[in-house]
């Protein structure tokens, strides 16, 4: 039989000159949190515009699935934060069904991340750090939409804008109760790398006692 040469994985960044080489989770490391990180930072050097940006999917007790763009916003002892709305849709299928999924996909470096878990809400004392470090314009904005609701017209917002403005004029504002963070933790977690002829790297890590497992898994 003939013996195929190994193949590897090079990406360039652009700009910096750098060359990677992976050709095994042995080369990516055990803790599949600081792969991650060392990842976006890859993504954000190359190009920030929206490397934050993932797609979390969420799903009703009954199974129907729904997704969207949120922003990450950390990791956070041991979770993937984003924010949102609690009285979302999202935040609703979240309260029924904690199990969630989240992924990114760089273009620029044609790599993908996947983490599955459950996503709860993050503490007090972290979203009201989030929000008061947000622009006042964000921090209005959270109180005065109404997430996902049906809105009779763009004026009925600005009506609710300006309402919201004259509420807390000259005064700091207050986290609202319907609004905060979340923290997904992840149980699986799966880097992807593009390779030629669509024979690409994927790497499984999940979550057993405490410890991380890993397997590479068909393209
Ligand atoms: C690039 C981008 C970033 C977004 N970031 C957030 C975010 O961090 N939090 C959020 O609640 N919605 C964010 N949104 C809006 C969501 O995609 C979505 O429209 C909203 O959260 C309502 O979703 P839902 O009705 O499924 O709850 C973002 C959208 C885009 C396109």
């Amino acid at each position: 039989m003939r013996v195929r040469p190994r193949r590897r994985a090079r990406f360039e960044l652009v700009g910096s000159g750098v060359s990677h080489t992976y050709t095994s989770p042995d080369t990516l490391g055990p803790d599949p949190l600081s792969i991650f990180e060392a990842w976006f930072a890859e993504a954000r050097a190359l190009d920030p515009r929206f490397a934050d940006a993932m797609t979390l999917a969420t799903a009703t007790l009954d199974g129907r699935p729904s997704a969207r763009t949120v922003l990450y916003k950390g990791l956070h002892e041991g979770a993937v934060c984003f924010v949102s709305n609690y009285e979302s849709r999202k935040g609703q299928e979240l309260s029924q069904n904690p199990h969630a999924a989240l992924v990114f996909f760089w273009a620029g470096l044609n790599r993908q991340v996947r983490f599955e878990g459950r996503a709860v809400p993050a503490s007090s004392a972290w979203s009201d750090r989030y929000f008061a470090a947000r622009a006042r314009s964000s921090q209005i904005g959270a109180w005065a939409s109404a997430q996902s609701q049906v809105i009779a017209s763009r004026d009925v917002l600005e009506a609710r804008i300006a309402e919201v403005e004259a509420r807390f004029d000259g005064q700091p504002v207050a986290r609202p109760p319907f609004w905060g963070g979340f923290r997904l933790v992840p149980e699986r977690v799966e880097f992807w790398l593009g390779q030629d002829a669509r024979l690409h790297d994927r790497h499984l890590y999940t979550r057993g006692d405490g410890d991380w497992a890993q397997s590479r898994l068909s393209p």
